[in-house]
């Protein structure tokens, strides 16, 4: 029996996020055990960059962080789905993603987990960074992204008007059971990111894995040839693990350089009016 966990990324009670989630669940061909989670109903506070999780193993913020985290690792799959809000992701999912770091410690038992990621927006075209982002956060999971589409829709229940949606997630719930080769689509060849930055004429940056390399057409085919860097984060599971000795390793780094990095801050010190949410409650 596998243990899939659903993420939503929508407050929205039987929303298309919702259904689609369902939908992928009913298609699955193996025994399983539907979880759902809608993160917006979570207290998810925002990271206070104190790198505490990385040495200490928890994150001293005392919220729901933990429980959406075990979840998470208790997990044999996962499948996120969310809307787009102004061009990007539900902010749940980016709240979620900022405390990252804290999942670091457990990188051995997140590393390749399948996954899958459906984007929803209610106008064909106008997604913005939906699906980079849902990338973004199901990269930073350490989990193997199987497959990832957007479906479009605006009212709850709306993206089941016709089947095609229903075949979009057979196909997600068959990519979450056996891998499978993507659409010929053109993507990074290293992360299989599907969103890149032009740097020059012909210079890209996949905006997943941020490596670099060139973008050529011939004919009617998108060539995408992208190299790895020297600091990469998550491609494979050495370069995770090197990753997270590097952040390690800052806190010695900053010990030495403490002097002077303070030196450069305190000049600032004295600068600008500070607004503060203290005013709203003192009217
Ligand atoms: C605050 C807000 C912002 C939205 N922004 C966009 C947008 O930028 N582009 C778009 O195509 N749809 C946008 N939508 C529409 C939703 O993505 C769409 O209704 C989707 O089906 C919602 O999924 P749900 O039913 O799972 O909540 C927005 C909806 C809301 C509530």
């Amino acid at each position: 029996m596998k243990h899939i966990l659903a993420l939503l990324g929508s407050p929205r009670r039987l929303g298309n996020s919702e259904i689609m989630a369902k939908e992928i669940g009913r298609q699955l061909t193996i025994p399983h055990e539907l979880k759902m989670l809608r993160l917006p109903d979570f207290n998810l506070a925002p990271c206070r960059g104190c790198y505490r999780c990385l040495t200490k193993g928890r994150c001293p913020i005392d919220d729901d962080f933990a429980v959406v985290a075990d979840a998470i690792l208790e997990a044999d799959a996962l499948l996120l789905v969310a809307p787009t809000y102004f061009l990007g992701p539900n902010a749940s999912l980016k709240a979620f993603t900022d405390r990252g770091l804290a999942l670091y410690p457990h990188l051995e038992s997140l590393w390749g987990k399948p996954s899958v990621a459906v984007g929803i927006a209610g106008i064909p075209g106008k997604e913005g960074y939906t699906l980079l982002g849902l990338e973004n956060f199901l990269t930073m999971l350490f989990t193997d992204i199987r497959a990832r589409r957007m479906v479009y829709g605006a009212l709850p229940g709306e993206i089941f008007l016709s089947g095609h949606n229903r075949d979009i997630a057979r196909t997600l719930a068959k990519a979450l059971c056996e891998p499978v080769s993507e659409s010929s689509a053109p993507c990074c060849p290293l992360c299989g990111g599907t969103t890149f930055r032009f740097i020059d004429h012909h210079r890209v940056r996949c905006m997943l894995c941020s490596n670099e390399g060139t973008l050529a057409t011939t004919g009617e085919k998108t060539q995408i040839d992208i190299r790895k860097g020297d600091h990469d984060l998550f491609l494979t599971r050495e370069d995770a693990l090197a990753h997270r000795e590097w952040l390690l390793s800052m806190k010695d780094r900053f010990k030495k350089q403490k002097d002077d990095l303070k030196r450069i801050s305190n000049a600032y010190r004295t600068e600008g009016v500070w607004i503060t949410s203290q005013q709203r409650a003192d009217g």
